[in-house]
Protein backbone atom coordinates (compact mmCIF):
# COMPACT_ATOMS: atom_id res chain seq x y z
CA UNK A 1 0.00 0.00 0.00
CA UNK A 2 1.16 3.30 -1.14
CA UNK A 3 2.67 5.68 2.24
CA UNK A 4 1.08 9.27 2.27
CA UNK A 5 3.93 11.94 3.38
CA UNK A 6 2.08 14.98 5.24
CA UNK A 7 4.90 17.40 4.04
CA UNK A 8 4.11 16.99 0.32
CA UNK A 9 0.74 17.09 0.72
CA UNK A 10 -1.02 20.58 -0.95
CA UNK A 11 0.04 23.92 1.25
CA UNK A 12 -3.83 24.73 1.47
CA UNK A 13 -4.52 21.00 3.06
CA UNK A 14 -1.16 21.41 5.01
CA UNK A 15 -2.46 24.59 6.64
CA UNK A 16 -5.95 23.41 7.52
CA UNK A 17 -4.53 20.10 9.14
CA UNK A 18 -2.21 22.15 11.05
CA UNK A 19 -4.79 24.38 12.12
CA UNK A 20 -7.20 21.57 12.95
CA UNK A 21 -4.32 19.18 14.83
CA UNK A 22 -3.55 21.85 16.90
CA UNK A 23 -6.81 22.96 18.24
CA UNK A 24 -7.66 19.77 18.90
CA UNK A 25 -4.55 19.10 20.89
CA UNK A 26 -3.40 16.27 18.19
CA UNK A 27 -0.54 15.71 16.40
CA UNK A 28 -1.05 16.18 12.51
CA UNK A 29 -0.83 12.88 11.82
CA UNK A 30 -2.98 11.56 14.41
CA UNK A 31 -5.49 14.46 12.91
CA UNK A 32 -5.34 12.69 9.35
CA UNK A 33 -5.94 8.95 11.39
CA UNK A 34 -9.06 10.49 12.64
CA UNK A 35 -10.52 12.24 9.95
CA UNK A 36 -9.95 8.63 7.76
CA UNK A 37 -11.33 6.99 10.67
CA UNK A 38 -14.48 9.33 10.84
CA UNK A 39 -14.58 8.48 7.36
CA UNK A 40 -14.68 5.22 7.26
CA UNK A 41 -16.76 4.66 10.03
CA UNK A 42 -19.26 6.66 8.12
CA UNK A 43 -19.30 9.90 11.01
CA UNK A 44 -19.82 13.49 9.45
CA UNK A 45 -16.66 15.20 8.84
CA UNK A 46 -16.38 17.45 11.63
CA UNK A 47 -15.00 21.71 10.82
CA UNK A 48 -11.80 22.35 12.43
CA UNK A 49 -12.89 24.12 15.48
CA UNK A 50 -12.54 27.92 15.92
CA UNK A 51 -8.75 28.73 17.32
CA UNK A 52 -9.52 29.62 20.46
CA UNK A 53 -6.90 31.96 22.78
CA UNK A 54 -5.44 30.49 24.97
CA UNK A 55 -6.36 31.24 28.53
CA UNK A 56 -4.86 34.01 30.69
CA UNK A 57 -2.09 31.88 32.81
CA UNK A 58 -4.29 32.79 36.16
CA UNK A 59 -7.01 30.62 34.40
CA UNK A 60 -4.69 27.91 33.68
CA UNK A 61 -5.93 24.47 35.30
CA UNK A 62 -3.64 23.87 38.67
CA UNK A 63 -4.38 20.06 38.81
CA UNK A 64 -4.78 18.97 35.07
CA UNK A 65 -6.01 15.13 35.48
CA UNK A 66 -3.46 12.43 33.32
CA UNK A 67 -4.68 11.80 30.10
CA UNK A 68 -4.53 7.92 29.51
CA UNK A 69 -4.06 7.72 33.16
CA UNK A 70 -0.16 8.82 32.73
CA UNK A 71 1.03 12.11 33.43
CA UNK A 72 2.90 13.76 30.96
CA UNK A 73 5.63 16.47 31.78
CA UNK A 74 7.07 18.76 29.20
CA UNK A 75 10.63 19.24 30.87
CA UNK A 76 12.65 22.35 29.73
CA UNK A 77 16.20 22.32 30.59
CA UNK A 78 17.54 25.99 31.10
CA UNK A 79 21.54 26.90 30.41
CA UNK A 80 23.06 26.87 33.73
CA UNK A 81 25.14 24.42 35.75
CA UNK A 82 22.53 23.08 37.49
CA UNK A 83 21.78 21.62 33.97
CA UNK A 84 22.89 18.23 35.41
CA UNK A 85 20.40 17.84 38.09
CA UNK A 86 17.77 18.07 35.60
CA UNK A 87 19.12 15.05 34.44
CA UNK A 88 18.46 13.01 37.89
CA UNK A 89 14.96 14.74 37.83
CA UNK A 90 13.83 12.96 34.06
CA UNK A 91 14.29 9.30 35.92
CA UNK A 92 12.66 10.87 39.78
CA UNK A 93 9.79 11.85 37.29
CA UNK A 94 9.86 8.53 35.54
CA UNK A 95 10.58 6.47 38.39
CA UNK A 96 7.07 8.62 39.63
CA UNK A 97 5.07 6.97 36.39
CA UNK A 98 5.51 10.30 34.49
CA UNK A 99 6.32 10.90 30.66
CA UNK A 100 8.52 13.20 30.27
CA UNK A 101 9.45 14.76 26.99
CA UNK A 102 12.58 17.07 27.29
CA UNK A 103 13.11 20.73 25.42
CA UNK A 104 17.07 21.05 25.51
CA UNK A 105 17.87 25.49 24.94
CA UNK A 106 20.98 26.08 23.19
CA UNK A 107 22.73 27.44 26.37
CA UNK A 108 21.34 23.82 28.20
CA UNK A 109 23.34 22.17 25.32
CA UNK A 110 26.92 23.59 26.88
CA UNK A 111 25.93 21.82 30.23
CA UNK A 112 24.63 18.21 29.19
CA UNK A 113 23.33 16.27 25.60
CA UNK A 114 20.55 15.98 23.89
CA UNK A 115 21.52 12.18 24.06
CA UNK A 116 21.37 11.82 27.76
CA UNK A 117 18.50 13.65 28.26
CA UNK A 118 16.78 10.92 25.58
CA UNK A 119 18.50 8.15 27.49
CA UNK A 120 17.00 8.98 30.34
CA UNK A 121 13.45 9.51 28.95
CA UNK A 122 13.13 7.23 26.00
CA UNK A 123 12.06 9.36 24.25
CA UNK A 124 13.33 11.87 21.58
CA UNK A 125 14.66 15.54 22.83
CA UNK A 126 13.47 18.66 21.28
CA UNK A 127 16.11 21.44 20.49
CA UNK A 128 15.23 23.71 17.83
CA UNK A 129 11.78 25.71 16.91
CA UNK A 130 12.58 25.30 13.25
CA UNK A 131 13.24 21.47 13.26
CA UNK A 132 12.00 20.71 9.88
CA UNK A 133 11.32 16.73 11.55
CA UNK A 134 9.15 18.25 14.25
CA UNK A 135 7.44 21.53 12.79
CA UNK A 136 5.57 20.50 9.86
CA UNK A 137 2.69 19.90 12.28
CA UNK A 138 3.34 22.64 14.73
CA UNK A 139 5.80 20.50 17.39
CA UNK A 140 6.18 23.38 19.92
CA UNK A 141 2.58 23.42 20.10
CA UNK A 142 1.85 20.26 20.45
CA UNK A 143 4.65 19.77 22.98
CA UNK A 144 3.10 23.07 24.88
CA UNK A 145 -0.26 21.28 24.96
CA UNK A 146 0.29 17.42 24.78
CA UNK A 147 1.22 17.41 28.58
CA UNK A 148 -0.27 17.93 31.52
CA UNK A 149 2.17 19.84 33.01
CA UNK A 150 5.68 21.95 32.05
CA UNK A 151 8.70 22.24 34.06
CA UNK A 152 11.37 23.98 33.98
CA UNK A 153 14.57 23.23 35.54
CA UNK A 154 17.06 25.16 35.91
CA UNK A 155 14.70 28.18 35.37
CA UNK A 156 18.06 30.67 34.41
CA UNK A 157 16.96 34.68 35.05
CA UNK A 158 17.49 35.12 31.27
CA UNK A 159 14.54 32.19 30.61
CA UNK A 160 12.04 34.12 33.38
CA UNK A 161 13.08 37.41 31.76
CA UNK A 162 12.07 35.75 28.40
CA UNK A 163 8.48 34.37 29.88
CA UNK A 164 8.12 37.64 32.03
CA UNK A 165 7.87 39.39 28.74
CA UNK A 166 6.30 37.19 26.29
CA UNK A 167 9.21 36.44 23.78
CA UNK A 168 9.15 33.22 21.74
CA UNK A 169 12.45 33.50 19.62
CA UNK A 170 13.42 30.12 20.18
CA UNK A 171 11.80 26.49 21.43
CA UNK A 172 11.51 26.59 25.29
CA UNK A 173 9.64 30.68 25.01
CA UNK A 174 7.90 29.51 22.02
CA UNK A 175 6.49 26.82 24.13
CA UNK A 176 6.28 28.75 27.12
CA UNK A 177 4.29 31.32 25.32
CA UNK A 178 2.06 28.81 23.21
CA UNK A 179 0.90 26.80 26.87
CA UNK A 180 -2.40 26.29 28.28
CA UNK A 181 -1.12 24.09 30.53
CA UNK A 182 0.20 24.98 34.53
CA UNK A 183 3.58 25.78 34.26
CA UNK A 184 6.00 24.75 37.54
CA UNK A 185 9.72 26.64 37.58
CA UNK A 186 12.89 25.72 39.46
CA UNK A 187 15.11 28.98 39.36
CA UNK A 188 18.50 28.47 39.70
CA UNK A 189 21.46 31.39 39.12
CA UNK A 190 23.66 33.52 41.10
CA UNK A 191 22.54 34.99 44.33
CA UNK A 192 23.29 38.48 42.72
CA UNK A 193 21.42 38.11 39.94
CA UNK A 194 18.57 36.51 41.83
CA UNK A 195 18.38 39.49 44.04
CA UNK A 196 19.08 41.72 40.78
CA UNK A 197 15.94 44.21 40.84
CA UNK A 198 15.22 42.82 36.95
CA UNK A 199 14.95 39.20 38.37
CA UNK A 200 12.65 40.24 41.18
CA UNK A 201 10.46 42.22 38.73
CA UNK A 202 10.19 39.30 36.59
CA UNK A 203 9.66 36.81 39.27
CA UNK A 204 6.42 38.98 40.54
CA UNK A 205 5.28 39.04 37.00
CA UNK A 206 5.40 35.07 36.77
CA UNK A 207 4.27 35.14 40.30
CA UNK A 208 0.98 37.24 39.19
CA UNK A 209 0.42 35.29 36.29
CA UNK A 210 0.17 31.97 37.77
CA UNK A 211 3.65 30.38 37.36
CA UNK A 212 4.37 28.34 40.17
CA UNK A 213 8.18 28.21 41.37
CA UNK A 214 10.08 25.87 43.62
CA UNK A 215 13.33 26.99 45.61
CA UNK A 216 15.76 28.37 44.45
CA UNK A 217 17.03 27.34 47.63
CA UNK A 218 20.09 28.85 50.00
CA UNK A 219 23.60 27.41 50.16
CA UNK A 220 27.16 27.36 48.07
CA UNK A 221 27.37 28.22 44.43
CA UNK A 222 28.93 26.81 42.08
CA UNK A 223 31.24 29.92 41.51
CA UNK A 224 34.63 29.55 44.08
CA UNK A 225 33.60 31.15 47.38
CA UNK A 226 29.71 32.39 46.60
CA UNK A 227 26.97 31.60 48.67
CA UNK A 228 23.53 32.85 49.03
CA UNK A 229 20.11 31.96 47.72
CA UNK A 230 20.16 30.75 44.29
CA UNK A 231 20.82 26.92 43.85
CA UNK A 232 18.30 24.66 42.34
CA UNK A 233 16.02 22.47 44.25
CA UNK A 234 17.46 19.22 44.68
CA UNK A 235 15.24 16.80 41.75
CA UNK A 236 13.45 15.35 44.44
CA UNK A 237 11.55 18.53 45.53
CA UNK A 238 10.97 19.39 42.29
CA UNK A 239 9.64 15.72 41.57
CA UNK A 240 7.33 16.37 44.49
CA UNK A 241 6.17 19.65 43.73
CA UNK A 242 5.28 18.66 39.78
CA UNK A 243 3.48 15.91 41.51
CA UNK A 244 1.54 18.11 43.64
CA UNK A 245 0.43 20.22 40.72
CA UNK A 246 -0.72 17.12 38.90
CA UNK A 247 -2.57 15.92 41.41
CA UNK A 248 -6.62 16.61 41.10
CA UNK A 249 -7.64 19.77 43.41
CA UNK A 250 -8.35 19.41 46.91
CA UNK A 251 -11.74 18.81 48.32
CA UNK A 252 -11.91 22.52 50.08
CA UNK A 253 -14.68 22.23 52.37
CA UNK A 254 -14.06 24.84 54.55
CA UNK A 255 -13.63 27.68 51.92
CA UNK A 256 -15.52 30.69 52.63
CA UNK A 257 -14.79 30.55 56.10
CA UNK A 258 -13.40 32.59 59.05
CA UNK A 259 -11.28 29.81 61.37
CA UNK A 260 -10.17 31.67 64.51
CA UNK A 261 -7.35 29.44 66.49
CA UNK A 262 -5.77 30.06 69.88
CA UNK A 263 -2.55 27.92 70.59
CA UNK A 264 0.53 27.56 73.16
CA UNK A 265 0.83 28.11 76.24
CA UNK A 266 0.71 31.90 77.98
CA UNK A 267 3.71 33.56 79.82
CA UNK A 268 2.52 35.88 82.69
CA UNK A 269 4.61 38.11 83.81
CA UNK A 270 5.76 38.25 87.78
CA UNK A 271 8.36 42.30 86.88
CA UNK A 272 10.27 42.27 83.66
CA UNK A 273 12.46 39.30 83.82
CA UNK A 274 10.43 36.07 85.46
CA UNK A 275 6.56 34.70 84.01
CA UNK A 276 3.92 31.95 85.07
CA UNK A 277 4.18 29.60 82.37
CA UNK A 278 3.16 25.98 81.23
CA UNK A 279 4.58 23.35 79.12
CA UNK A 280 2.04 23.61 75.78
CA UNK A 281 4.35 23.32 72.78
CA UNK A 282 1.56 24.70 70.66
CA UNK A 283 2.02 21.76 68.11
CA UNK A 284 -2.08 20.92 68.40
CA UNK A 285 -3.11 24.59 67.72
CA UNK A 286 -0.20 25.13 64.79
CA UNK A 287 -1.75 21.49 63.35
CA UNK A 288 -5.28 22.49 63.65
CA UNK A 289 -4.29 25.94 61.62
CA UNK A 290 -2.71 24.38 59.08
CA UNK A 291 -5.36 21.34 58.37
CA UNK A 292 -8.17 24.11 58.44
CA UNK A 293 -5.66 26.16 56.10
CA UNK A 294 -5.95 23.45 53.64
CA UNK A 295 -9.58 22.90 53.96
CA UNK A 296 -9.63 26.27 52.73
CA UNK A 297 -10.76 28.23 55.14
CA UNK A 298 -8.99 31.81 56.18
CA UNK A 299 -7.16 31.20 59.23
CA UNK A 300 -6.23 33.60 62.08
CA UNK A 301 -3.99 31.80 64.25
CA UNK A 302 -3.66 33.59 67.76
CA UNK A 303 -0.46 32.08 70.02
CA UNK A 304 1.33 32.56 72.87
CA UNK A 305 4.95 31.82 72.70
CA UNK A 306 6.32 28.95 71.25
CA UNK A 307 8.99 28.01 69.06
CA UNK A 308 7.02 27.43 65.80
CA UNK A 309 7.05 28.38 62.11
CA UNK A 310 4.02 30.16 60.86
CA UNK A 311 1.84 27.67 59.20
CA UNK A 312 2.08 28.84 55.30
CA UNK A 313 -0.92 30.98 54.08
CA UNK A 314 -2.47 31.77 58.00
CA UNK A 315 -2.35 34.86 59.76
CA UNK A 316 -0.65 34.15 63.21
CA UNK A 317 -0.84 36.74 65.92
CA UNK A 318 1.80 36.59 69.03
CA UNK A 319 1.19 37.20 71.89
CA UNK A 320 2.29 36.39 75.42
CA UNK A 321 -0.23 36.88 78.09
CA UNK A 322 -3.92 35.69 78.75
CA UNK A 323 -4.91 39.22 78.26
CA UNK A 324 -3.41 39.87 74.96
CA UNK A 325 -4.39 36.87 73.54
CA UNK A 326 -8.15 37.64 74.50
CA UNK A 327 -8.07 41.16 73.38
CA UNK A 328 -6.53 39.50 69.92
CA UNK A 329 -9.29 36.92 69.10
CA UNK A 330 -12.06 39.38 70.05
CA UNK A 331 -10.50 41.32 67.37
CA UNK A 332 -10.47 38.63 65.02
CA UNK A 333 -14.03 37.85 64.94
CA UNK A 334 -16.27 37.41 63.70
CA UNK A 335 -15.28 34.11 62.81
CA UNK A 336 -17.57 31.10 61.53
CA UNK A 337 -15.66 28.27 63.88
CA UNK A 338 -13.34 28.89 67.11
CA UNK A 339 -10.81 26.58 68.11
CA UNK A 340 -9.67 27.69 71.76
CA UNK A 341 -6.43 24.91 71.60
CA UNK A 342 -4.31 27.35 73.77
CA UNK A 343 -3.33 26.36 77.35
CA UNK A 344 -3.98 29.77 79.27
CA UNK A 345 -2.49 30.23 82.20
CA UNK A 346 -5.46 30.63 85.00
CA UNK A 347 -3.78 32.61 87.26
CA UNK A 348 -1.87 36.05 86.58
CA UNK A 349 -0.11 38.18 89.79
CA UNK A 350 -1.84 40.48 90.90
CA UNK A 351 0.85 43.03 90.52
CA UNK A 352 3.47 42.88 88.42
CA UNK A 353 6.71 44.07 89.57
CA UNK A 354 7.65 46.84 87.74
CA UNK A 355 11.54 46.10 88.85
CA UNK A 356 12.91 42.87 89.01
CA UNK A 357 12.30 41.32 92.60
CA UNK A 358 15.19 41.34 95.02
CA UNK A 359 16.54 38.51 97.11
CA UNK A 360 15.73 40.52 100.96
CA UNK A 361 16.31 39.53 104.44
CA UNK A 362 12.86 40.21 105.28
CA UNK A 363 11.92 36.71 103.63
CA UNK A 364 10.05 35.68 100.25
CA UNK A 365 7.96 37.82 98.13
CA UNK A 366 4.28 36.87 98.18
CA UNK A 367 2.73 36.33 94.87
CA UNK A 368 -0.85 37.02 95.34
CA UNK A 369 -2.42 35.78 92.12
CA UNK A 370 -5.70 36.67 90.45
CA UNK A 371 -7.88 35.15 88.00
CA UNK A 372 -7.35 35.60 84.10
CA UNK A 373 -10.18 36.26 81.84
CA UNK A 374 -11.72 32.56 80.62
CA UNK A 375 -11.43 33.38 76.80
CA UNK A 376 -13.23 29.98 75.56
CA UNK A 377 -16.40 30.80 77.92
CA UNK A 378 -15.74 35.08 77.27
CA UNK A 379 -16.24 33.66 73.39
CA UNK A 380 -19.23 31.12 73.87
CA UNK A 381 -21.07 33.56 75.91
CA UNK A 382 -21.70 36.36 73.49
CA UNK A 383 -24.32 37.79 71.87
CA UNK A 384 -23.53 39.08 69.21
CA UNK A 385 -20.51 37.97 67.78
CA UNK A 386 -20.56 34.12 69.21
CA UNK A 387 -19.26 32.15 66.27
CA UNK A 388 -21.94 29.30 65.49
CA UNK A 389 -19.27 26.35 66.14
CA UNK A 390 -17.07 27.15 69.21
CA UNK A 391 -14.73 24.24 70.11
CA UNK A 392 -12.94 23.97 73.43
CA UNK A 393 -9.88 21.77 74.58
CA UNK A 394 -9.95 19.96 77.85
CA UNK A 395 -6.59 18.79 78.98
CA UNK A 396 -7.12 16.41 81.95
CA UNK A 397 -5.46 14.33 84.18
CA UNK A 398 -8.06 12.24 85.79
CA UNK A 399 -11.75 11.38 84.99
CA UNK A 400 -11.32 12.30 81.39
CA UNK A 401 -14.84 12.50 79.90
CA UNK A 402 -16.61 13.53 82.93
CA UNK A 403 -14.57 16.72 83.36
CA UNK A 404 -14.80 17.53 79.56
CA UNK A 405 -18.56 17.15 79.73
CA UNK A 406 -18.81 19.27 82.58
CA UNK A 407 -16.53 21.84 80.79
CA UNK A 408 -18.95 22.24 78.32
CA UNK A 409 -21.12 23.49 80.31
CA UNK A 410 -19.55 24.77 82.21
CA UNK A 411 -17.75 27.07 79.28
CA UNK A 412 -20.63 27.15 76.98
CA UNK A 413 -19.16 25.87 74.38
CA UNK A 414 -20.63 23.24 71.47
CA UNK A 415 -17.72 20.60 71.27
CA UNK A 416 -14.55 19.72 72.91
CA UNK A 417 -11.78 17.46 72.63
CA UNK A 418 -10.52 15.88 75.62
CA UNK A 419 -7.02 14.51 75.99
CA UNK A 420 -4.88 12.87 78.69
CA UNK A 421 -1.93 14.94 79.76
CA UNK A 422 -0.62 12.91 82.68
CA UNK A 423 3.15 12.74 82.28
CA UNK A 424 2.91 9.30 81.16
CA UNK A 425 0.80 9.97 78.05
CA UNK A 426 3.74 12.20 76.50
CA UNK A 427 1.29 14.53 75.18
CA UNK A 428 2.25 17.70 76.22
CA UNK A 429 5.20 18.74 74.16
CA UNK A 430 4.70 15.38 72.19
CA UNK A 431 4.29 14.61 68.80
CA UNK A 432 1.04 12.54 69.27
CA UNK A 433 -2.78 12.60 70.98
CA UNK A 434 -5.28 10.65 72.28
CA UNK A 435 -8.76 12.45 72.06
CA UNK A 436 -11.88 11.97 72.89
CA UNK A 437 -14.29 14.50 70.66
CA UNK A 438 -17.19 15.35 72.69
CA UNK A 439 -20.05 17.58 70.74
CA UNK A 440 -23.23 18.61 72.09
CA UNK A 441 -26.62 17.09 70.84
CA UNK A 442 -29.39 19.26 72.35
CA UNK A 443 -29.35 18.27 76.45
CA UNK A 444 -27.12 14.78 75.47
CA UNK A 445 -23.43 15.22 74.86
CA UNK A 446 -21.99 12.53 72.27
CA UNK A 447 -17.99 10.90 73.13
CA UNK A 448 -16.40 9.88 69.98
CA UNK A 449 -12.91 8.40 71.37
CA UNK A 450 -10.01 8.26 68.55
CA UNK A 451 -7.17 6.09 68.59
CA UNK A 452 -3.40 7.27 69.43
CA UNK A 453 -2.73 9.41 66.60
CA UNK A 454 -0.13 11.89 65.35
CA UNK A 455 -1.29 15.67 66.07
CA UNK A 456 -1.45 16.37 62.53
CA UNK A 457 -3.87 13.34 62.22
CA UNK A 458 -5.68 14.43 65.22
CA UNK A 459 -5.60 18.29 63.26
CA UNK A 460 -7.35 16.26 59.85
CA UNK A 461 -9.92 14.40 61.56
CA UNK A 462 -11.23 17.41 63.22
CA UNK A 463 -11.52 19.60 60.01
CA UNK A 464 -13.12 16.42 58.71
CA UNK A 465 -15.93 16.42 61.78
CA UNK A 466 -16.20 20.21 61.32
CA UNK A 467 -16.61 20.05 57.19
CA UNK A 468 -19.14 16.89 57.98
CA UNK A 469 -21.01 19.58 60.56
CA UNK A 470 -21.27 22.42 58.20
CA UNK A 471 -22.21 20.30 55.57
CA UNK A 472 -25.11 18.57 57.78
CA UNK A 473 -26.36 21.96 58.42
CA UNK A 474 -26.60 23.55 55.20
O1 LIG B 1 -10.57 25.41 82.32
P1 LIG B 1 -9.58 24.76 81.43
O2 LIG B 1 -8.28 25.49 81.35
O3 LIG B 1 -9.38 23.31 81.66
O4 LIG B 1 -10.25 24.86 79.98
C1 LIG B 1 -9.62 24.45 78.83
C2 LIG B 1 -10.21 25.12 77.64
O5 LIG B 1 -10.53 26.46 77.92
C3 LIG B 1 -9.25 25.18 76.49
O6 LIG B 1 -10.00 25.16 75.30
C4 LIG B 1 -8.55 26.50 76.71
O7 LIG B 1 -8.01 27.02 75.52
C5 LIG B 1 -9.67 27.35 77.22
N1 LIG B 1 -9.27 28.39 78.14
C6 LIG B 1 -9.36 29.72 77.76
N2 LIG B 1 -9.05 30.70 78.67
C7 LIG B 1 -8.65 30.40 79.91
C8 LIG B 1 -8.54 29.07 80.31
C9 LIG B 1 -8.86 28.08 79.40
O8 LIG B 1 -9.72 29.98 76.63
N3 LIG B 1 -8.33 31.38 80.74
Amino acid sequence: MASLTIRKLDDAIKSHLRLRSASNGRSVEEEVRVILRDYCEGRPATAAPAPTAAPAQSERPTAPQAVHGEARVTLIIGGGIAAYKALDLIRRLKERHIDVRCVLTRAAQQFVTPLAASALSHQRVHTDLFDAGSEFDAGHIRLARECDLIVVAPATADLMAKMAQGHADDLASAILLATNRPILLAPAMNPLMWNNAATRRNVLQLRRDGVAMTGPNAGEMAEAGEAGVGRMSEPTEIAAAAIDMLRPPKPRPLAGKHVLITAGPTHEPIDPVRYIANRSSGKQGFAIAAAAQAAGADVTLVSGPVGLRDPAGVTVIRVESARDMLDQVEAALPADIAIFAAAVADWRVASEGAQKLKKTTAGMPQLALVENPDILATISRLKDERPPLVIGFAAETEHLIDNAKAKIARKGCDWILANDVSPATGVMGGDRNTVHLLTRKGKDIDVDSWPVMTKEQVADKLVAAIAKALEESS
